[in-house]
């Protein structure tokens, strides 16, 4: 089976659907922190399906509810309202911060980004935008231009008047400065950039609270309260895209901004939302989510099934309090992280907040060292873990278990880490 769906991934799938590892490991079911391969192998996952599966594979609190909604109604499209969705809006704005509270659910986080973008350009009547170097925002053609990492921007700058402003990346410094003596110039320099590359009026800013396909770049902690203010001087709105931060990921708080003094205008979730079904959701602010009041429309946005695998989700990471749990056990694996890097030179950098940590390999004088990285996953992979890849330069293990992971999975995790390093 294994052989068979390895030659149809090659076979039938665009090229670009690019798999790990030189065999392609071919899952076969999930339980909990573990997935298992068509030979039957075990796997502690440590990436969660890229930040995606909150609350464990397969969770039975999760599964139950996607059965009996999926048993009972699967589809209408947003034509007629339903319980579930009146429901998980309701939610989303109690548990998202300041004053957001109309959500607009789509398929993806691309969706989600897009949505947010016009929202925002709609609302001030403005075009201009700032994002970010190094960060991610999908595989649309916005989402493209919005993302600042050659590898996924594919055939040129699509969309007109996106500016990127440097990234709060302390490890290698845009300015070649240190934090704090840097007096954030990182997020100081956005106002050069608006003056010198833009009419003077933005629409918006987009930013990601950890940037995640960036390789988990952590921003100072007063590096928002200094951007935004910004932004709001020359008329754009936060556009905060939590797409690999939200729900309970980087630790003690529901969303990741929340460890930091702004509010966002607007919001954008998916992947850990509804625990691996498809999802996007963007909420905003009632003036902003008012403006718009022409026609739209996303016929699975919405869906009943997908609505109430995410409400299931919330509920869980709620109830089983993960946000504390990715806290916990997020400053444990970052001890035994930082133990390993005493250990080994190559391990430049460690960082990331809660159970989104990251270490980034490195030769001399910082020189990214992808093959090493490559070793690894190799090593780590014989041995029944599995991580993810990150980073401009694809030299960042990017480490994200599900929230509800336990302590000895923890222990587990880096005494594999440490023997295949060993080896590398
Ligand atoms: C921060 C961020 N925004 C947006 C996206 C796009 O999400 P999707 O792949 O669901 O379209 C991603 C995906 O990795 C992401 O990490």
């Amino acid at each position: 089976m294994r052989d068979e769906t390895i030659r149809k991934h090659h076979d039938y799938l665009f090229p670009s659907v690019a798999n790990y590892y030189k065999e392609p490991l071919v899952i076969d079911h999930g339980k909990g922190s573990y997935l298992f391969d068509s030979d039957g192998k075990k796997y502690l996952d440590f990436f969660g399906g890229i930040l995606t599966v909150s609350v464990g594979h397969c969770n039975p609190k999760v599964t139950e509810k996607i059965n009996e909604q999926v048993n009972k109604l699967q589809h209408t499209s947003t034509l007629y309202p339903n319980e579930n969705i009146v429901n998980l809006a309701e939610k989303m704005a109690q548990i998202t911060p300041g004053k957001l509270q109309k959500s607009f659910f789509t398929n993806s986080g691309t969706e989600a980004d897009e949505t947010a973008v016009f929202l925002a350009q709609h609302f001030t009547g403005h075009q201009e935008l700032i994002a970010l170097r190094h960060g991610y925002s999908g595989r649309s053609m916005l989402a493209m231009t919005l993302t600042a990492h050659s590898a996924w921007r594919h055939g040129g700058t699509h969309i007109a008047g996106i500016k990127h402003a440097v990234s709060p990346y302390c490890y290698r410094c845009p300015f070649g400065l240190e934090y704090p003596a840097c007096d954030l110039k990182c997020a100081r320099d956005i106002e050069e950039l608006i003056l010198t590359t833009t009419s003077g009026k933005i629409a918006g800013f987009l930013a990601e609270p950890i940037q995640g396909v960036g390789g988990f770049i952590t921003p100072p902690k007063e590096y928002f309260e200094v951007a935004v203010p910004i932004i709001k001087k020359y008329g754009g709105v936060f556009i905060c895209d939590e797409v690999q931060t939200g729900f309970g990921r980087t630790g003690n708080r529901m969303f990741g901004i929340e460890h930091w003094e702004v509010e966002p205008d607007i919001m954008t979730c998916a992947k850990g939302m509804a625990n691996g079904v498809p999802i996007g959701a963007t909420i905003a602010r009632t003036d902003i989510a008012d403006s718009f009041t022409g026609l739209t429309i996303s016929t699975f946005g919405g869906n009943p099934v997908t609505m109430a695998a995410a409400l299931a989700t919330i509920q869980t990471i709620e109830e089983d309090n993960l946000a504390q749990n990715a806290h916990e056990l997020g400053g444990y694996l970052r001890a035994g992280l930082e133990n390993l890097q005493e250990k080994y030179p190559a391990i430049g950098d460690v960082r990331g907040m809660g159970l989104m940590q990251a270490l980034e390999f490195v030769g001399e004088n910082k020189t990214p060292d992808a093959a090493l990285v490559g070793r690894l996953f190799e090593e780590t992979k014989k041995e029944g873990v599995l991580i993810g890849k990150g980073g401009l330069y694809g030299n960042v293990v990017r480490i994200s278990p599900p929230l509800n992971i336990t302590k000895s999975e923890v222990d587990e995790f880096l005494r594999v880490m440490d023997a295949a390093l060993a080896r590398c």
